[in-house]
């Protein structure tokens, strides 16, 4: 008879006997979380600095979205797109006006029709293939250090060989330029070019922000040949940065914006939007079981009322400006560069990462690489400004100690 987990306490060793391999683990079994808290199977509690690797923008168990989810449960979890459903609906309806008011202020008309999956990396791959579709034309402009997920297409637009290459060949026509290089667009983007996919702030690739005249001249260079412009803000999207979109901190108008991570509230989510002219798509050429369904449309309700009532963005902003000013302050030998927009943070280091996310677990503190060498911050947008402050305390002692 297989052991229960009750009958064998060592789950660690057990999920590592048949786990995939494919993500490394940390030396911890996360049982339970509970807004910036989560908890392990001993009873030790670590500040999440990582927002659960960016998807708990409103923390772990937040009530009004738990009581969503249960009461969704409780009524129809799966539909697929074959049918009209309540929930979806209106969730659609309250994304979309949300879109309206705050991104809606440009000449390129407004975000309107949306594509629903259950990712980030699937919400990319319908932006690849509906780029393809809408322009007719084959080629993706990507950028170096960009992340994109880990799905063939999305793989395709992520630049690091490093995760590419033991899965070469990869799907054609991808290309990636430097990243706050407007030189390298005029020669790298051209009038095959379907769409330039960009991250405004880069995040697994080490929190690099884009500067404004970079972001202006992909619009520009956009416009001039005919490609479309897909802003990938899963990571930066709802509220992370201080503004609901990343995208207003640089006036950047997309054609196709991608969302996820936190959009669902821990419900596997991905929303990928499009422009009204663009029109919708034929029947049959996209969609997935799973996308779309009740719960996760529920949940994400649930996340953009919490984030409306208690104006999220703005408090991620004050927040944001408060650790950077810490984070600056600090003389450690090993600190390089403090940077970051919002709760989205970059601390660049002299040392590998890796060693320090340790420290900052033994002492209750779970943080996030962002490639060898910067420390990443994430903490949910709803934190309370005293666990907030214990835990940079931590950071900054251990960076000094290190
Ligand atoms: C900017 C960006 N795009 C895409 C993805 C992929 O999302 P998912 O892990 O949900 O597939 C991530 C995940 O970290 C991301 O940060």
């Amino acid at each position: 008879m297989t052991d229960t987990p009750s009958e064998n306490p060592n789950l660690a060793q057990m999920e590592a006997t048949h786990a995939s391999g494919g993500v490394a683990r940390r030396e911890a079994t996360i049982v339970r979380g509970q807004g910036a808290r989560i908890f392990d199977d001993q009873g030790k509690s670590y500040i999440d600095l990582s927002a659960g690797h960016g998807w708990a923008g409103l923390g772990h168990a937040h009530p009004v979205v738990t009581r969503a989810i249960r009461e969704q449960a409780e009524t129809l979890v799966c539909l697929t797109e074959s049918a009209y459903n309540d929930q979806r609906a209106l969730w659609l309806h309250e994304l979309t006006e949300l879109l309206r008011v705050e991104l809606g202020s440009t000449d390129r008309g407004p975000l309107t029709r949306v594509s629903i999956s259950s990712s980030g990396a699937e919400a990319i791959e319908a932006a690849i293939k509906l780029a393809r579709l809408f322009t007719g034309r084959t080629e993706i402009v990507a950028f170096q250090r960009g992340f994109h997920g880990r799905t063939f297409g999305a793989l395709s637009a992520t630049a690091k060989q490093a995760f590419r290459e033991p899965f070469e060949p990869l799907v054609p026509g991808f290309s990636h330029l430097p990243y706050n290089d407007v030189a390298a667009l005029s020669t790298g983007v051209g009038e095959r070019t379907a769409a330039v996919i960009v991250e405004v702030v880069q995040g697994e690739g080490g929190v690099h922000i884009a500067q404004l005249e970079f972001a202006a001249a992909v619009r520009d260079t956009c416009n001039r040949v005919g490609a479309l412009l897909v802003v990938d803000e899963i990571q930066t999207g709802l509220g992370r940065t201080g503004r609901w979109f990343a995208s207003q901190h640089f006036d950047l108008a997309p054609d196709i914006l991608v969302l996820g991570k936190t959009l669902g509230g821990g419900v596997p989510m991905g929303a990928t939007i499009w422009r009204d002219a663009l029109g919708p798509i034929p029947a049959g050429s996209h969609g997935s079981t799973f996308g779309g369904g009740p719960l996760a449309c529920a949940a994400s309700r649930a996340v953009l009322e919490v984030m409306r009532d208690q104006d999220i963005p703005q408090r991620a902003a004050t927040l944001g400006r408060h650790v950077l000013d810490r984070l600056s302050g600090s003389n450690a030998r090993v600190v390089r560069e403090a940077r970051g927009l919002g709760l989205m943070l970059g601390v660049e280091l002299r040392k590998k990462v890796t060693p320090i996310l340790r420290s900052l677990m033994e002492r209750g503190v779970w943080a996030l690489p962002a490639g060898m060498n910067v420390l990443r911050l994430l903490p949910p947008l709803t934190i309370a400004q005293p666990d907030l402050d214990d835990a940079l305390t931590v950071v900054l002692e251990v960076l000094s100690d290190t």
